[in-house]
This record gives C-alpha cells, structure tokens and sequence, in this order.
C-alpha cells in the first residue's frame, strides 16, 4: 500500500523520537541533556552496562556507538515490537493522532476478525520474549542470571517479561487484534472507567504454558518484587485454558518420557526449568493448584508410574496426603504413584542448586510406593494401645480399601494393608512375617502384579469373554481412530482384565492426539513391538465380526464400540463385587462373602435387564449371561 507523499516526513515531525525510545530505556541522566535534544542510554539491543546508546531528537535518529544500531522512529518501533513497516506506521501515526489512509480498511478488519485466541496468544509469546531483551528487562535478566538460568535455558522455555506498563495490550492492538479477543485470551482486562484495556501481566518474568499439541494456552508471571501481594500470577481460565487440564512442560516431558523412563511432577515452574537444565527433562508441574484427577490421567499417558516430589515441609505432605485420595479410585495394575517428599524446606530447584543432579536422582531412586504415603498419613505419631483406637483404624483403612476400584489392586493393598497392621499391633507375633519395611525398589518389582489370581488360569468364562470384548473394543478404535478420540474419556477409564490387551490400551491412548490420518495400526506395532491388528485379530469371535471388518458401517461400528465399552464397565463391575479381592482386614475373609454375592445377583440382574437388553445379539448375550450364573453359583 502507497502512502500519500509526505506523509512519512509528517509523521516524523510530529512524534518525539526521544519519547518513543523513552518507553523502552532508562536514560542515563549524567550524559543526557535534554535541552539540546541530546540523550544517551544503555542500549536496548545489546547487553551493557555504559550509556553508548545515542538519540538525537532533533534530528531523528538513533546511534549506537557499541553494536551500531542505527534508524529513526520507525526503524526503532520495527526493531523493538517486531512489527512490519505499516504496523509501525500505524502505531505511531495512532500516538500523533495522524489519520492512516488505508487502501481497504475492511480487509485488515477481515484478517484481524479470523485471528484465533491461539494467534492472539503466539503473538503474546513472541512479544513478551523480545521484552525480555529490552532495556526495562535489565532487572528481569539480572535476576534470572541469578537464579542460574543459562542463556540456552531461557530461550527453550521461552521466557519472557511483561515491563510494568500497558505494552502487550498495545502491541497486539496496533498488530490489529481486537481488543475483546485479547481480554478473552485473559491477556489484558477490561478497565473500569472505559478507559483502553490494561495488561494482566505487569513487572512480571513470563513463562509460557504450551499444550500438548504445542499451542500457547496460558502464561505464568512471577513478580520481580518479593513484596508483591502474588508471587506468582497465572492466566485465568480461557477457552484455550482449563487449568485443572493443563500441565506446564507435558509435551516436550512426554517425549522425554519414553527415553528416560520415568515422568517426574514437580511443583512450580522454576523446579520444572531447574530440573531440565540438571538432565532431568522429563518434569512437569501443576499451574498452581493441587493435581485433579484430570491431570493423573495426562501424566499417565506419559508414563505409567509418575513419581511426585513434593516439599517436605507439613503442606507438602498434606498435598501427598490428598493426592492419594484422588489417585485411589483410579488406580490400575501399571497405572500407580510414587512419592518423593522433598528434604525440608528444599523444592527440586533449591536442592540440585545445593546439593547437585546426583541427589536429585538419589531422591528419585528412591521414591516410595503410594501404599507408604496411606499407611504413614493413617498411623503417624498415634499410638493404638486400645480396642477402640485399633477398630477406628480398622475403618479408615477398610473405607480408604474401598475407594480403590480396580480389584486386583485392591486385593494387593488389602494383602501390603493386612502385613503393616499386623506388625503395628501384634509386632511379637508378627517378628517373622513376610512385611519388611520399604526398601529400594528396582523399576522391574515396582510395578504391582497385573495378573489377578482368581481369573488367571481359565480359559473359559469370564476372561475368555473379556478377551473377545477387549479386543473387539480395541480393533474398533483401531479401525476408527476419531470414535477412539471421541470415547477418550471412557476409554481413559476402562478397566481391562487381560494385562496384554491393557497394554494395548494404555499405548492407544498414548498415541491417540498423533493418529490423525495416519496409519495408526503402524503406529502402535511400532511402538509395541508386535502387530497388533495380527493380534486382536487372532480371536475368531473378533476376526468374525462383521462390525469390526475395517470397511464396516461407521454407524454400525460406532454403536457396537459404545455397546462394548459400556458391557465391559458392567460386567467388571460385577466381578468386582463377586471377587474375595476386597481384603478383610480384621474379620474372617468369609464373612460377608454371601452378602456380597447377594448384591451381585442383584447388579448382574440389573445388568441384563438394561444393559444389555438391546435385543440384537439375543443369543451372544444370554450365553453369556448364563456363563456369569455358573461363575457366581461357582463362588456361592
Ligand atoms: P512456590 O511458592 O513453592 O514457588 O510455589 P517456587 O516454584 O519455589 O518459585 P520460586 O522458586 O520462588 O520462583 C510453587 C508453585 O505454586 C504456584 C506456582 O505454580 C509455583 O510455581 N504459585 C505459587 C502460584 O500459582 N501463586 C503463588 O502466589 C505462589
Ligand atoms: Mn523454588
């Protein structure tokens, strides 16, 4: 686009150089002498501590006497803001209260109109990036060199700074973004007196938080002031943001994930950054709130035994304490916690700063199993010398047991739960019982038994259904990848009895944001080391099923996959019930048994009459039905 002749020379007669190098320097006021138009700073693009940055406002121009940067009013805001020519223009023409001429104002209206809330936020990362390089950032560098973050660091974690001023919101609006889209990306907030929006972050070290899929979703500002009322300020909940969703650093710690071995939750930002620099890049965190339920589900995706480090101080191990609560119910066989409690008053970051990589990685080694953090948080510092102090712990351990659906687990914790409570109140008796303390686990014997011991052996009933049922369930969401993606919060969930086609599970779920248009079958052999279409396909029932045949109806696919998903919930949760895997800890393991079965008939009678009343696959379901009968008469 033209500009009218002269317009440009108008436009620099009319701003101040001086001002706008102003907003981005300190000048330095020994050498300055604004009488004469003559200012001098350190300059803003390279790192000095003299003054050789020169401005002569007179004339219009900018000198650097150490990197020779050189331009005028223009040039600077270019530079500065990473702005093209007439977004510079139209930026300093806006302070001059100078008119632009634009050739089609509606098409900028149509471009700023399609920029997304992500676009609006890249631009946010990119902006705050280059602050950081500014003459303001000088204390923001200085501290950021003092807490030992190199060079390399910054620029991977991409961290930024917000000066103490309005300059994001103004930068994205002359970029042309509008000014609601910024508000909601949670970027600036509306002002109360109808005055332009101001920004969120101010005065702030900024640290992006990417998605999965590496999309900016949100920032986390840490204020350079140690009085600030928040040391650390995140961006509110956005379209793009669900802070109970999120995780800082899951993407790249996923892939780091696979090659270390191991994922390792931290509590803050800066562990997460201090830990990539030692080596460990395989580190998330929180955004500042306690783990949901949600977030234990993403770290599984990266790896099935995410070890927390938590502070060692009292509101560290509070934190264990109810993360064990939310991680109970969801608990899988290879799907567990550990926890590393943090020496006293020491994060991931203090510590290798004091102490080194090595006794991070000491720590780490030396995690301990969940069924630690629950028995410590029940029995610390009490003492259990009567009947009704013992049955009170009795309860608390049967009610946490039941919180725990998976049965095979439950069983294990039961049997860990029956050995340590029977140490606490009989330890004469119990001196040569098969409970030893917690000691040094090597990863192989860290992950629980996946076999349950009550199904193991058959080749009929209940196992062999499931194994049809499991592995129809998995070739449809090989076969249809976007009905995977959109049952991910049930698949997420499903309980597997057959340990190889859980893993098959659990590697689909890992894999799933990749598959889109891709071969997702090649994908997963890949990555499990066998075919896997060869596998599931190796069961008759399943080779046979005209639902699962690649070509398949979508519909028709779609309806079997839910029926399947929702069958297999049931019936597991029917097992479950008819299952001794619920440990008595204190009475005769019989007792109650029938009440049990009781309860069963029930739910599986229920089961029958809605479930799987869908009338299609009559015979299937009756055949099977009649199999759950003789498993339960088995068991009575
Ligand atoms: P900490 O107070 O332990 O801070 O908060 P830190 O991570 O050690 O930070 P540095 O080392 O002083 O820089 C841990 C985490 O809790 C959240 C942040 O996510 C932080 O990283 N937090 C903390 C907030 O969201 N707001 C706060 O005011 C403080
Ligand atoms: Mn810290």
């Amino acid at each position: 686009m033209s500009l009218p002749d002269g317009f440009l020379d108008d436009l620099r007669t009319r701003i101040s150089i001086a001002d706008v190098v102003g907003r981005k320097v300190s000048w330095d006021a020994r050498k300055t002498n604004a009488g004469k138009g003559d200012y001098w700073a350190p300059c803003p693009f390279h790192q000095e501590k003299t003054a050789s940055f020169h401005v002569d406002d007179r004339k219009g121009f900018y000198y650097c006497f150490g990197c020779h940067a050189k331009g005028d009013a223009l040039g600077f805001v270019r530079e500065t803001e990473n702005l093209g020519f007439m977004e510079a223009v139209k930026l300093l023409a806006g302070e001059a209260g100078m008119p632009v001429p634009d050739s089609d104002p509606r098409a900028a209206e149509r471009e700023a109109k399609r920029a997304t809330l992500v676009d609006v936020m890249e631009a946010a990362v990119q902006h705050y990036k280059l602050n950081l390089s500014t003459a303001a950032a000088q204390g923001a560098r200085a501290y950021l060199e003092q807490r030992g973050l190199s060079a390399a660091i910054i620029e991977h974690f991409e961290i930024g700074f917000a000066p103490n001023a309005n300059t994001l919101s103004e930068h994205l609006m002359a970029k042309g973004f509008e000014a609601a889209k910024i508000i909601e990306a949670g970027l600036s907030i509306k002002s109360d007196r109808g005055g332009p929006p101001y920004d969120r972050f101010r005065g702030r070290i900024i640290f992006p938080i990417r998605d999965q899929r590496g999309r900016a979703i949100a920032f986390g500002g840490r204020s350079l002031d140690p009085d600030a009322r928040a040391k650390y300020l995140n961006s509110p909940e956005t379209p793009l943001f669900d802070k109970g969703r999120s995780l800082y650093n899951f993407g790249p710690a996923r892939a780091a994930a696979g090659k270390a071995g191991a994922l390792i939750v931290a509590e803050g930002y800066m562990d997460v950054i201090a830990l990539h620099q030692a080596g460990f890049a395989h580190a998330v965190a929180p955004l500042g709130t306690a783990i949901t339920a949600e977030q234990l589900q993403l770290m599984w995706r990266a790896h099935p035994e995410p070890v927390i480090t938590l502070d060692g101080d009292t509101a560290g191990i509070r934190a264990a304490m109810r993360l064990v609560d939310v991680a109970l119910p969801l608990l899988e066989p290879g799907k567990s916690l550990r926890f590393v409690l943090m020496p006293e008053g020491l994060d991931p970051d203090d510590l290798i700063k004091s102490a080194g990589a090595s006794a991070m990685q000491d720590l780490l080694e030396n995690a301990r199993p969940m069924v630690d953090i629950l028995w410590q948080r029940e029995t610390e510092g009490q003492v259990f010398d009567s009947p009704e102090r013992k049955a009170l712990l009795d309860k608390n351990l049967r009610s946490l047991l039941d919180k725990i659906t998976d049965f095979s687990i439950k069983s294990h914790y039961g049997q860990e739960i029956k050995n340590r409570r029977q140490t606490l109140f009989f330890p004469q008796r119990s001196r040569k019982s098969s409970f030893t303390p917690w000691k040094k686990n090597t990863p192989q014997n860290a992950l629980p038994d996946t076999k349950n011991s009550l199904l193991a052996s058959a080749n009929t009933g209940p196992e062999a259904e499931a194994r049809v049922r499991e592995s129809a369930i998995l070739l449809g969401c090989l076969n249809h990848p976007d009905l995977a993606e959109k049952l991910e919060s049930q698949l997420e969930r499903l309980p597997y009895l057959c340990p190889d086609l859980r893993q098959i599970g659990h590697a689909l779920l890992a894999e799933l944001p990749e598959a889109e248009g891709q071969d997702f079958n090649h994908i997963l052999s890949g990555r499990l080391g066998f075919d896997v279409i060869d596998k599931l396909l190796s069961i008759r029932q399943v080779a046979s099923n005209p639902h699962l045949r690649r070509d398949a109806d979508k519909e028709m696919a779609e309806r079997a996959l839910s029926a399947d998903i929702e069958r297999q919930f049931a019936i597991i949760g029917i097992l479950e019930e008819t299952s001794d895997a619920r440990q008595e800890i204190t009475s005769d393991p019989d007792e109650g048994l029938t009440w049990r079965l009781e309860q069963a008939r029930a739910a599986k009678h229920q089961v029958e009459s809605e479930a799987f009343n869908d009338g299609e696959n009559e015979g299937d379901e009756s055949h099977l039905s009649q199999r759950l009968q003789d498993y339960l008469d088995g068991k009575l």
